[in-house]
């Protein structure tokens, strides 16, 4: 089969060549937005009069035959014809004849391809914005139904202090928040239009590159040419974003599967969302958070694979910059993957209250309570410290909790200690003591809730 590009050679391709050189295989994922790119592009040439009105009806009129081709699954990506842009040119050419060949005046694939997925990435970004959002509204929905819920909050995995479970769940909105942020800052360098730089020296063709770019809808051109072709640093910030969201997706999907877990039982992860044993009948596994934490690996290898591929590379383009495209696919398909299955699975989670109390009640997350009360009373709080340090310690012993205590067994410790103690260390104390901005006391996650609440209904 004879090459697009084939006027130079005097031999066919060697056949291993062809298919290791190829990326038909995975840039066919890239048809509509290489059509789309095409259309403007010679919709543009229309208009700047370098080609006849006549022959961009014509290839507008191919493009679309063949887009139709491509959805019906018509249409044959075939190795030989090495990528997607000249699998389309050529479909393009076997349409409408050779007026067909025309489409490729004043652009070089080089510019194409970068155009083709600056327009991928654009759609796929909004298309996460609104799948991390629909997972904040769950977040917060489980927040909503757990305001009184209170639950132990850890450092080191030790109880530390009690806090509510839906405290806990906001840190992720917030977590979730930033990764929106990311993504919608990362927009702005999406949003910038590469074509017209042609191979890496712009064009001699008198073409009107902010022109295409309103067909496209981008907001801006990018401004040097070699630049254009070879910039791949929006890709490399999408493939980051990624791994900070797979970073918090694997983080709380740990939390859930302790929290399934018969030791925490704070959760239950429904049915559907969980699968069994072929051997242990009893099992009720978390694959789904499971498969999230260990996805996580792809997606970082493809942010640090993509680096290592444009470190050091010389400008202009270069065939190393094909590698681009399987990491970004497969990142793209991992997140979409996880976060499709994430927001159902938040809302139909079982929270395990009753557990949840048990465990609070049943610890000395506490003690910090105690020690500021004894400050209160006027204690440097390093001695306070040393002095509840104590009291826990005679507890252990004793096998007891701290509400377990008499008042006179406190005031062994210290002769400070009065009866108001004992509302002191109750739990919910314990929680609406921590009345600060960004704390867990129960108005300040109502406010908390309202405020993320407020941001998801305006968007
Ligand atoms: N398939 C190529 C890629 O993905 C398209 C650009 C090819 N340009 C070239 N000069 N060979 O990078």
């Amino acid at each position: 089969m004879s090459k697009l590009w084939g006027g130079r050679f005097t031999k066919k391709t060697d056949q291993l060549v062809e298919e290791y050189t190829a990326s038909i295989t995975f840039d066919k994922e890239l048809a509509y937005e290489d059509i789309q790119g095409s259309l403007a592009h010679v919709t543009m040439l229309g208009k700047c009069g370098i080609l006849p009105a006549d022959d961009v009806e014509k290839i507008k009129d191919g493009l679309l035959k063949v887009r139709q081709r491509i959805q019906r699954g018509e249409h044959e990506f075939l190795v030989a014809d090495e990528d997607i842009h000249m699998s389309v040119e050529k479909a393009l050419i076997d349409e409408i004849g050779p007026v067909g060949g025309k489409l490729h005046t004043g652009r070089s694939r080089n510019d194409q391809v970068a155009t083709d997925m600056h327009l991928y990435l654009r759609k796929r970004v909004v298309e996460f914005v609104g799948m991390l959002q629909k997972l904040q509204a769950a977040l917060v929905g489980q927040a909503k139904a757990n305001l009184d819920t209170i639950v132990p909050g850890y450092t080191h995995l030790q109880r530390a202090q009690p806090i509510l479970f839906a405290h806990h769940l906001m840190a992720y909105v917030s977590m979730f928040g930033r990764d929106i942020e990311r993504l919608q800052d990362s927009y702005k360098r999406i949003d910038a239009l590469p074509l017209g730089a042609g191979a890496l020296a712009g064009t001699t063709f008198a073409i009107d590159r902010h022109f295409t770019a309103q067909q496209l809808n981008f907001g801006r051109v990018y401004e040097n040419s070699l630049d254009a072709v070879s910039d791949r640093d929006f890709i490399v910030e999408f493939l980051s974003g990624a791994a900070l969201i797979m970073t918090h997706l694997s983080r709380l999907s740990e939390e859930l599967i302790l929290w399934s877990s018969t030791e925490f039982q704070f959760v239950e992860l429904d049915d559907a969302f969980c699968t069994g044993s072929s051997i242990m009948p009893q099992k009720k596994n978390p694959d789904v958070p499971e498969l999230v934490r260990g996805k996580t690996g792809r997606v970082y290898g493809n942010l640090v694979g993509l680096l290592t591929v444009l470190k050091s590379l010389p400008l202009a383009y270069n065939k190393d910059m094909q590698e681009d495209k399987e990491g970004m696919f497969d990142t793209v398909k991992t997140l979409q993957g996880a976060l499709q299955l994430f927001a159902p699975m938040i809302e139909t989670m079982k929270v395990r209250k009753e557990k949840m109390r048990k465990a609070v009640d049943q610890d000395f997350s506490n003690a910090t309570d105690i020690a500021d009360f004894l400050v209160g009373k006027g204690l440097p709080f390093r001695q306070a410290h040393e002095v509840i340090g104590k009291t826990v310690l005679y507890c252990i012993q004793q096998n007891k909790f701290l509400l377990d205590l008499t008042l006179d067994e406190f005031k062994q410790f210290s002769p400070l200690f009065d009866d108001r103690i004992y509302a002191v260390l109750q739990p919910e104390a314990v929680v609406n003591a921590r009345n600060v901005y960004g704390g867990t006391a129960t108005p300040q996650v109502a406010a908390a809730i309202e405020r993320a609440e407020a941001e998801l209904a305006r968007t």
